[in-house]
């Protein structure tokens, strides 16, 4: 009986209507009239569900006591887990079908599909939001497809960040053959395995590892401003711990809210256009380079890949709707004109930077059409290729 109910486990545990149930029937004890051996089998995990104090079903016993010589780490984070606490074993998330040190291929992978069987809400906001499209706007970077292999396969380079963003089922296929189970399930980057620590999620340092660097310096930004420090003066308990000091997750994940995005974005480039007429003539210059729009000024084929990855707010709505948001958020430690003047601050410097910006590439655009920098063959048009960042072909475009 321990063998059947330890095979029919590892065949039903990948069902996401088995893990949906058997979280269910634990909270809600249980099953009364036992008829089938479905029933039975059900009766059996449901019990392993309710926690430690339980008979946890062989299969888990098996992983855990093989796993504390394969990779005691794993386990131990796993054992101090709520996780573990709540009967969510090693089966849950990776299957039952590999079992010994020969078949560890068999290993299922924990992606954010395995989570949603309990955690569909976080799923969900998590998919609506930019971290999700982090695969897919890397792949769509032309300068992603200039640089040797070598250096970003198996999460390295671009990969060692975006992985974060979700990936196809083929994407999976190909990446756990590659580089085995790393990489591929998104949700542990913020609260990392086993531990799955919401505690951790929350601390700003959960963002660091990524909102790092010359590009997106936001941890270098934020641990020396006024919020930063008072915060980590919060951790290390100078301060009281009801002191206020938010942090990013504070302004950017509110009410725990998994989706996030910004009104601005990462390139700062939105639609419509703005009143200002020098100030529109230097984005549609700066919409040119970036490839969206075509020298007479109407949109490529690379727009569908900025409205595909969400890359900029194309309605003014977009746009309103999460500086509104952010606004409210602001509110609730300053004054209303305090927070105007700051975020009006903000604007300002993103116009004198689009007129910089703008007169740049004018000046790359000039030295193409008069021959004096050779323009790439496959640069479409007269004008630098703002996608190639790094990469571009000379110092004077870089
Ligand atoms: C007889 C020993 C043994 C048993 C039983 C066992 N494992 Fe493993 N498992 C291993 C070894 C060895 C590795 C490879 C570790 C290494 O390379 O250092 C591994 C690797 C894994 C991996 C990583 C796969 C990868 O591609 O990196 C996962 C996930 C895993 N096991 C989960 C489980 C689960 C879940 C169970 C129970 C259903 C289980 N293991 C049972 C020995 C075992
Ligand atoms: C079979 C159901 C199940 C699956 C699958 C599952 N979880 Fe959980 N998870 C739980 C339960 C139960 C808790 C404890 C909830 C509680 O205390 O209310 C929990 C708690 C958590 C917490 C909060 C931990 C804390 O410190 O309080 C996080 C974060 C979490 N899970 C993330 C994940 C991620 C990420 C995945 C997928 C890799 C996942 N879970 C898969 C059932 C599951
Ligand atoms: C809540 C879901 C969840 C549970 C429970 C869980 N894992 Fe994992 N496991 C993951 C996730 C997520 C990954 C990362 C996969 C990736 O990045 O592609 C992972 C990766 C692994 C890896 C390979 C990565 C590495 O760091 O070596 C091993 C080995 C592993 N798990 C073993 C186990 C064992 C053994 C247990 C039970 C003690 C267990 N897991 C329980 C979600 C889970
Ligand atoms: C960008 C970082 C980040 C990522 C990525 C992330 N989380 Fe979270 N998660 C958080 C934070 C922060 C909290 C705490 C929210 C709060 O304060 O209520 C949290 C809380 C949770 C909780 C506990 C909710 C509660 O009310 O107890 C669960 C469950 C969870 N996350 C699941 C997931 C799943 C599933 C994924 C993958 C789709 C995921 N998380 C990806 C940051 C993240
Ligand atoms: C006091 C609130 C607040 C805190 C704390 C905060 N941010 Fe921000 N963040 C903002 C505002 C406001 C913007 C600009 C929004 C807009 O586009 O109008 C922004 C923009 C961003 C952007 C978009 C690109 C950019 O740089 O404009 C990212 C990414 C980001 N923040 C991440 C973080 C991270 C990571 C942390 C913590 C290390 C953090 N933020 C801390 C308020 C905050
Ligand atoms: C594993 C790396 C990683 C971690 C950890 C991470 N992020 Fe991100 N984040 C990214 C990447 C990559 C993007 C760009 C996504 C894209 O391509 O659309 C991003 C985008 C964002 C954006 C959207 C900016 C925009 O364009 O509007 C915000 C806001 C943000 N992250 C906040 C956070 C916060 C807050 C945390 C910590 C709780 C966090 N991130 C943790 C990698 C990460
Ligand atoms: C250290 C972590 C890290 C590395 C490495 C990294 N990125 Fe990013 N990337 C981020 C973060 C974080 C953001 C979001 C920043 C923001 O909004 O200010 C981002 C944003 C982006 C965006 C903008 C997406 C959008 O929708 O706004 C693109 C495109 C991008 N990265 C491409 C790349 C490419 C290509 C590489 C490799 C050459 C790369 N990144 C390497 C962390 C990283
Ligand atoms: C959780 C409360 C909280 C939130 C939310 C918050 N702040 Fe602050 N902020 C503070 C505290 C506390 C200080 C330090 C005040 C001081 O220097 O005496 C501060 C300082 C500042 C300062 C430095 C100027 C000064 O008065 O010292 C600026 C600018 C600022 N905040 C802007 C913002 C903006 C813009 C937002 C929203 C994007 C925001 N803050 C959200 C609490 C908050």
């Amino acid at each position: 009986m321990a063998r059947q109910s330890g095979s029919l486990t590892s065949l039903l545990s990948r069902s996401r209507f088995l893990a949906k149930t058997r979280y269910r029937v634990c909270r809600a004890i249980l099953v009364n009239n036992i008829v089938s051996f479905f029933i039975v089998s059900f009766f059996l995990l449901s019990l392993a569900a309710c926690g430690p104090s339980a008979d946890p079903p062989r299969a888990t016993s098996d992983c855990v006591a093989c796993h504390q010589d394969a990779t005691p780490g794993i386990v131990i984070d796993w054992e101090l887990s709520t996780h573990s606490t709540n009967g969510v074993d090693c089966v849950m998330c990776h299957g039952g079908d590999h079992r010994t040190e020969e078949d560890v291929a068999l290993a299922g992978v924990a992606t954010p599909d395995v989570c949603a069987t309990c955690h569909p809400i976080q799923v969900e906001q998590f998919a609506g939001g930019k971290h999700a499209l982090a695969w897919t706007s890397m792949n769509a970077m032309p300068t992603t497809h200039f640089l040797p292999m070598a250096l970003t396969e198996g999460m390295k380079g671009c990969g060692g960040c975006h992985r974060i963003g979700l990936k196809s089922e083929e994407e999976i296929k190909t990446i756990k053959a590659q580089d085995g189970l790393f990489g591929l399930s998104s949700c542990d980057v913020c609260h990392t395995r086993h531990l799955f620590s919401v505690k951790e999620a929350r601390e700003p340092q959960a963002c660091r590892t990524c909102h790092m660097g010359f590009d997106h310096p936001q941890w270098e930004m934020y641990s020396s401003s006024k919020h930063g420090v008072r915060h980590l003066l919060k951790q290390n308990g100078t301060l009281p711990e009801h002191a206020q000091a938010p942090t990013c997750q504070t302004c950017h994940m509110p009410e725990g809210d998994h989706g996030v995005r910004t009104a601005w974005g990462f390139l700062a480039v939105r639609l419509p256009m703005p009143e200002d007429p020098q100030w529109a003539e230097d984005r549609a210059t700066i919409l040119q380079a970036l490839g969206v729009l075509d020298p007479d000024g109407n949109p490529t084929p690379r727009l569908d890949v900025v409205r595909q990855a969400d890359v900029a707010r194309l309605t003014q709505e977009d746009w309103q709707r999460e500086r509104d948001r952010m606004t409210g958020i602001c509110e609730q430690c300053h004054s209303e004109n305090l927070v105007r003047a700051e975020l009006a601050k903000g604007d300002e410097m993103i116009r004198e930077t689009d007129r910089l910006l703008a007169e740049a590439i004018r000046i790359v655009s000039a030295l193409y059409r008069d021959g004096v920098l050779v323009r790439p063959e496959h640069y479409a048009y007269d004008y630098p290729d703002l996608l190639a960042f790094h990469d571009a072909p000379s110092r004077i475009e870089q």
